[in-house]
């Protein structure tokens, strides 16, 4: 990756921290985006934003494209994991669910793939999940905004091919990150334990294989979990 400008978001931790890490020493330049401070990475562009909401993310965006440009490889990764039983699906946890996981990366796309397709090149990878083609129970809000963000995914497929660029799915199972903290897997017997998940750097590893791929090769799809 020596020399292309990556954008990750959702990097100040899990594995979206990972991933700008691995890019940066595979030899890229970052430029990472989260609501909280991100870990220190040498010459990296960060931005404090809020990618759910309008203003801040438009902001963030237009800051990308100012002070680094059209990234060579964009990762959606930002999201969040909010769990609750149907009756206790509020509209409100509805919203703030798709805020995240669904506008926030159709921006991104809509703000970088025009660009990358004047270009004639780029990879856009999202973050998806197993729950974005298996039902879990309790996990309605969540499972809507990632199969819908493999919805977005089938439909940029369809609108580059054949542009230069190349869009990736990468959906892992579960991962040991701060999103099961709440949850306290290792008391819960329908669970899986941390130590039975993938790492962020299994992840990372995957997404980082998906963005060097030869410029004739687009691989669409990942779903990678514990064996
Ligand atoms: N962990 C798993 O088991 C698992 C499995 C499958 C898929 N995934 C997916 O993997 C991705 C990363 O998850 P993770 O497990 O690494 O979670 P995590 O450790 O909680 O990291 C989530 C990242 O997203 C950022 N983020 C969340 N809301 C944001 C907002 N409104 N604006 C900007 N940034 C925001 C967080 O930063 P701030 O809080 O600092 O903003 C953080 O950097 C998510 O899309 C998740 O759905 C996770």
């Amino acid at each position: 990756m020596a020399g292309q400008l990556a954008l990750v978001t959702g990097a100040s931790r899990g594995i979206g921290a990972a991933t700008a890490r691995r890019m940066h020493q595979a030899g890229a330049r970052l430029v990472r985006i989260a609501r909280s401070d991100m870990p220190p990475l040498p010459g990296s562009l960060d931005i404090r934003a809020d990618l759910a909401e309008v203003g801040s993310r438009l902001e963030a965006l237009m800051q990308v494209s100012a002070q680094a440009g059209v990234p060579d490889v964009v990762v959606s990764n930002a999201g969040a994991f909010l769990l609750a039983p149907l009756a206790g699906t509020s509209d409100e946890l509805v919203r703030e669910q798709l805020g995240i996981n669904v506008e926030a990366p159709i921006a991104v796309a809509r703000h970088f793939l025009p660009s990358m397709r004047e270009r004639g090149s780029g990879v856009h990878i999202i973050v998806g999940s197993i729950a974005d083609w298996r039902g879990f129970a309790g996990n309605a809000a969540y499972a809507a905004s990632k199969y819908a963000v493999r919805g977005l995914h089938d439909v940029l497929l369809e609108e580059y091919r054949g542009s230069g660029v190349r869009c990736t799915l990468v959906s892992p199972g579960p991962t040991d990150t701060a999103v099961w903290d709440p949850l306290d897997p290792d008391c819960r017997p329908d669970l899986p334990s941390r130590a039975e998940m993938l790492t962020p750097d299994d992840v990372a590893d995957v997404i980082c294989f998906a963005a060097t791929r030869p410029r004739h090769v687009q691989l669409e799809l990942v779903r990678l979990g514990p064996a």
